[in-house]
């Protein structure tokens, strides 16, 4: 059941425009199992589009991570009662065990804590202060001296000294949206511990100078004529609404993270302090090459990081939702680019909207929605995987509803796709046995399916290359639907009464469709498409470059065997107890 390689390792097409594709999914924070929501903004298209490049013959490394850095991090491992390290540890493998579950085929699951990341980090600020792109400012913050420590914006709550609501946090009053400062509140208190023995503590901080950089990035960005509206949109509404392009921190007082160095050096005056996360984060996307690396499973990451090492052949892919799109679009590429040194840019942002859950949002603090583990727990991953990829939010903000659930997965997996497969398969063993029929030949109604079909999957891998994630599975869709209608016409089962030998084409035409029907729906239904394959018992995942011949591909006599039931139905009760179940109960 495990992810990807059987199928790509059955591919044995020779596709001549062998290419290579970096393709990272933005990285999930550590506290905390992550919602369908987040799963279908980012991890899951970028599987679909590796697992689909894969097939195609290109090369490629995908990779994906935990991020484990910050205040959250510290908070969740406190309230777990753990140590953070061991907290980061134990919920790493907790979300690598999710993905897998998933099929998530990532070729390494890194971590923002590696030693990699922490060497590659510091290294990116040494360089950048080299650049003279790094400042240090002094700051007043608030410090508590119950928690022995500075406290973020988020964690002092206090009074609004503008409408006098009682828990305004101290970036914003949530109730009158006033900007405020720590220093604004009246009376403070901290969030973690709930005390108020708060003082100011002048402290000393490093600011990225990206502000610099503003006129490469604003070139850069409105090069980018082919990427998402979605994504350009919010990277120009940053660039020029005024502040958007301020200097940035990019430390903090904090004891977990990565201490601020200069590359190997220490940094005069930053002792016990560390790298602010979104600083590091993105940097894994690299360090996570090295470790891939270091693990064993590839071979030279600098030639997909480096241009001067080879990456200049790389098309590099990201795909994230909404709310990350400003770190990837500017801050990262300014640490990049600031760097001046050839490390690789991305080629393509992929950003996504939200998915709502059922007429609300998901909430992790409510337990609002279903979350990555829960949904494993009530169905195979393909169910997900064909119903979140087929509604990804991509236009605008997509809705979850069991009812849309039920009816979409009753009808394109159960109905569409499994009917046909079933139908085919026990027909042809009833009246023929359990091998491809050899009688009769294709006539005009066949080459008409083909001709249909090769016009179907020619759209299908334009919508796959372009990364139109709901395209492609309308596509994907059309083209299980033109099996059930070919097969609605030709009725073998009536045929068979008057014409047996043609009633034997037209299952022989059904069985070489579930086979052609697997390769195409390989990175959208891995688990299916793999079952489909193996009851057609072959190796030849081949992509249908040629579409006639591989509705041949099944000769006459080549033996198959009738699979399980490939998807189910759900079941009223089923959805009703399920909509009850994750309402949220929690406040
Ligand atoms: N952890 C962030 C989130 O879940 C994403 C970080 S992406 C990276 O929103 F670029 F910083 F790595
Ligand atoms: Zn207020």
């Amino acid at each position: 059941m495990r992810p990807a390689p059987s199928l790509e390792r059955r591919n044995t097409s020779k596709d001549t425009h062998m290419a290579r594709h970096l393709i990272t999914s933005a990285i999930p924070y550590i506290n905390g199992i992550k919602h369908l929501g987040n799963l279908v903004g980012s991890q899951l298209p970028a599987d679909l589009y590796a697992r689909y490049l894969r097939q195609r013959g290109h090369e490629v490394l995908f990779l994906c991570a935990t991020d484990e850095h910050g205040t959250p991090a510290e908070l969740a491992a406190a309230k777990a009662g753990k140590p953070v390290a061991e907290y980061c540890a134990e919920m790493h493998s907790v979300q690598a065990d999710i993905a897998d579950g998933f099929g998530l085929s990532f070729d390494h699951f890194g971590r923002s804590s590696s030693p990699q990341n922490h060497a590659l980090t510091q290294q990116f600020a040494g360089r950048l202060a080299d650049m003279g792109l790094i400042r240090e400012v002094t700051e007043d913050m608030v410090y508590s001296n119950a928690d022995g420590r500075f406290l973020p914006d988020r964690y002092i709550e206090g009074t609004c000294p503008n409408c006098g609501f009682d828990s305004a946090r101290g970036d914003q009053c949530d109730n009158c949206t006033k900007q405020l400062d720590p220093t604004d509140l009246i009376d403070p208190r901290s969030t973690i511990s709930g005390s108020t023995d708060l003082e100011v503590r002048t402290t000393k901080h490093l600011y990225l100078r990206q502000s610099e950089l503003k006129d490469d990035l604003a070139a850069w960005i409105e090069s980018k004529t082919d990427w998402p509206v979605l994504t350009t949109s919010i990277a120009k509404k940053w660039l020029n609404d005024g502040d958007g392009l301020q200097d940035r921190g990019i430390t903090r007082d904090l004891d977990w993270g990565i201490p601020v160095k200069k590359g190997d050096a220490d940094w005069p005056g930053m002792e016990g302090k560390v790298f602010y996360v979104w600083f590091d984060a993105p940097i894994e996307y690299i360090a996570c090459a090295q470790e891939w690396e270091a693990a064993g499973k590839g071979t030279d990451w600098a030639r997909w990081w480096r241009t001067d090492k080879g990456a200049d052949d790389v098309t590099y892919t990201q795909f994230m939702g909404k709310d990350n799109v400003p770190f990837h679009t500017l801050s990262f590429p300014a640490t990049i680019k600031g760097t001046q040194e050839p490390w690789k840019l991305v080629d393509y942002i992929k950003s996504f909207n939200y998915l709502n859950y059922d007429g609300g949002q998901f909430s992790t603090s409510r337990g609002r929605g279903v979350f990555m583990d829960q949904a494993l727990e009530i169905l195979p991953a393909d169910y997900w995987r064909w119903w979140l990829l087929s509604h990804a939010p991509e236009s605008s903000d997509a809705e979850f509803t069991w009812e849309a659930f039920q009816t979409d997965v009753n009808k394109d997996l159960a109905d569409v796709l499994g009917n046909f497969v079933s139908r085919i398969t026990k027909f042809c063993r009833s009246k023929f046995g359990e091998a491809v029929p050899e009688a009769g030949t294709q006539g005009p109604d066949e080459e008409a399916l083909i001709a249909a079909l090769t016009t179907r999957i020619r759209a299908f891998e334009q919508h796959m290359d372009n990364r139109e994630v709901r395209k492609s599975a309308a596509e994907l869709r059309a083209i299980w639907v033109l099996g059930n209608e070919y097969l609605q016409e030709q009725a073998p089962w009536t045929t068979i009464k008057t014409d047996p030998d043609r009633a034997a084409m037209q299952v022989r035409t059904g069985l070489n469709l579930i086979r052609l029907y697997a390769v195409l729906s390989a990175a959208f239904i891995p688990d299916a498409s793999k079952t489909m394959l193996d009851a057609m018992q072959t190796d030849d995942a081949s992509w249908p470059n040629d579409v006639a011949a591989a509705m041949t591909a099944l000769r006459a006599g080549h033996a198959f065997t009738v699979p399980e039931n490939l998807f189910r139905k759900l079941t009223d009760d089923e959805r009703e107890e399920w909509a009850e179940r994750f309402a949220g109960t929690r406040d």
